[in-house]
């Protein structure tokens, strides 16, 4: 499944044929959502491990925040728990720093 990820007023816009996130320049993931019909599928962790891989070439930390129930899914794809000050997000803070870091 392709993913394209494209800067978009500033930010970017992260989108395969069911599942979409955007990702500001520091690296705060958010907006993350796969189509209702199409959920459970994969799409998801897909489209999450190409943003994970587009971080990687850039050296990009991914931020983001999440409900509870979501922890584990963000651990299996490299994110800790962490605090992430300063952003609006309500949430479990959770950070993955780039591979290599
Ligand atoms: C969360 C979301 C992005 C996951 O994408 P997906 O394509 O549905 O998920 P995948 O098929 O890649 O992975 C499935 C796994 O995700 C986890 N998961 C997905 N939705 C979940 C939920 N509501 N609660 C708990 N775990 C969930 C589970 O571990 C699941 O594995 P299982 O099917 O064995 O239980 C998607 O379901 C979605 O858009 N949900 C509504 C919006 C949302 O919650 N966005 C995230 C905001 S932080």
């Amino acid at each position: 499944m392709t993913t394209t990820i494209e800067l978009d007023e500033g930010e970017y816009y992260v989108q395969s044929r069911y599942a979409t996130a955007r990702v500001s320049p520091s690296g705060y993931l958010y907006n993350l959502g796969v189509h209702v019909d199409h959920r459970g599928n994969g799409h998801g962790t897909a489209l999450m491990r190409d943003v994970c891989a587009f971080a990687d070439r850039l050296a990009l930390t991914l931020t983001l925040h999440c409900r509870d129930a979501l922890v584990r899914w963000y651990e299996q794809l490299g994110f800790v728990r962490a605090d992430i000050p300063g952003l609006p997000g309500t949430g479990v803070g959770m950070r993955r720093a780039p591979a290599g870091s």
